[in-house]
């Protein structure tokens, strides 16, 4: 039986590389249950992967204020291969009580009366964290506005070491919205917890890292250098991965007039190393030129169907772990 996870809230409660291990070798697992031909075997450990389905299959309570694709997604396609159910709502903000004036510790009491875990996205930092307090069950962050996104860091730290191995001294650009992006913010945390990167971040002035990154990292003793996007092609010569993000302008009205200040496209990748790669959490609002998706080397939809395996591989953990 897997080790047992309880809420899912930032990356810094993965500081336990076995644990990371344990995850990412059940994630690996979890790719059989899309694998054209199946044999005996393949179907065994499946069945093995799949959650209890005694006296009642587990229930998923997808709790989105906000909008999502791959997330929601991958959490709910991941929980139907896995013999579960989900329950959701179209936009929890509009079609629950909280339309009528109910608060979130109130939703979060309730549907947890209903469900076996709930994945939260929210627009406010801290909200998981709060649905934490109230929830009778694991409760997975699944965004909270400006603060963290701990599942997607993991499936791109996942997507790093499947496509590269585990380099100690790595060398990642991260280029966009720093400072609001809660993508880039977990996904340091979580190198700088394993590694001894070397970050080279990248963005418009108004949207640079945040200060408690920065101070993490000092005090972490992590490499980091702050550099205007106007350097990308320099820096991306000597790159091992290249971290895009877009301009946050759905948690940032402010940032919408830095839309189209950097943009990543052949004349990025041209000079990029042959075995680097480039990655976008997505959505792609074109900051990766789409013409980029042909090289090889980018690999953002790859990343995405990574996603949903990393994903079962926390709910197998957190509802049948021991
Ligand atoms: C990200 C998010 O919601 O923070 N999306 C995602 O989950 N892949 C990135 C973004 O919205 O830019």
């Amino acid at each position: 039986m897997p080790t047992k996870l309880g809420h899912i809230l930032e990356t810094q409660q993965f500081k336990d590389r076995k644990l990371l291990d344990e995850l990412y070798s059940l994630a690996d697992d979890m790719r059989l249950f899309d694998k054209p031909n199946p044999t005996e075997e393949d179907l065994k450990r499946c069945k093995e992967l799949s959650l209890p389905q005694e006296p009642r299959r587990k229930i998923l309570v997808s709790a989105f204020y906000q909008e999502s694709t791959r997330t929601r997604w991958s959490f709910e396609a991941g929980m139907i291969s896995l013999g579960g159910q989900y329950i959701t709502s179209q936009d929890v903000s509009k079609f629950s009580g909280e339309a009528k004036g109910e608060k979130l510790p109130d939703t979060i009491r309730v549907s947890s009366g209903y469900g076996d875990v709930i994945v939260i996205r929210h627009p406010v930092e801290g909200a998981a964290n709060m649905a934490a307090r109230y929830s009778r069950v694991p409760v997975i962050n699944g965004g909270d506005g400006t603060g963290q996104h701990p599942t997607q860091a993991l499936l791109d730290l996942y997507t790093i070491e499947k496509e590269r191995g585990k380099e100690e001294r790595i060398k990642v650009g991260m280029i966009g919205d720093l400072k609001n992006g809660r993508t880039v913010r977990s996904l340091t945390y979580l190198l700088a917890n394993h590694y001894k990167p070397q970050l080279y971040l990248m963005s418009p002035e108004q949207l640079k890292m945040r200060h408690d990154i920065i101070e993490f990292l000092t005090d972490h003793g992590t490499e980091f250098h702050e550099l205007p996007v106007e350097e990308l092609i320099e820096v991306a010569k000597g790159l091992d991965v290249l971290y895009v993000t877009r301009v946050q302008t759905n948690l940032d009205p402010t940032a919408k007039e830095m839309v189209g200040s950097y943009i990543v496209d052949r004349r990025t990748i041209d000079v990029m190393p042959s075995n680097s790669i480039v990655m976008h959490p997505l959505p792609n609002a074109g900051e990766l030129d789409f013409e980029t998706y042909q090289d090889p080397r980018v690999i953002p939809i790859k990343q995405s169907d990574n996603g949903k395996y990393v994903r079962m591989a926390l709910l197998k953990m957190i509802l049948d772990g021991s």
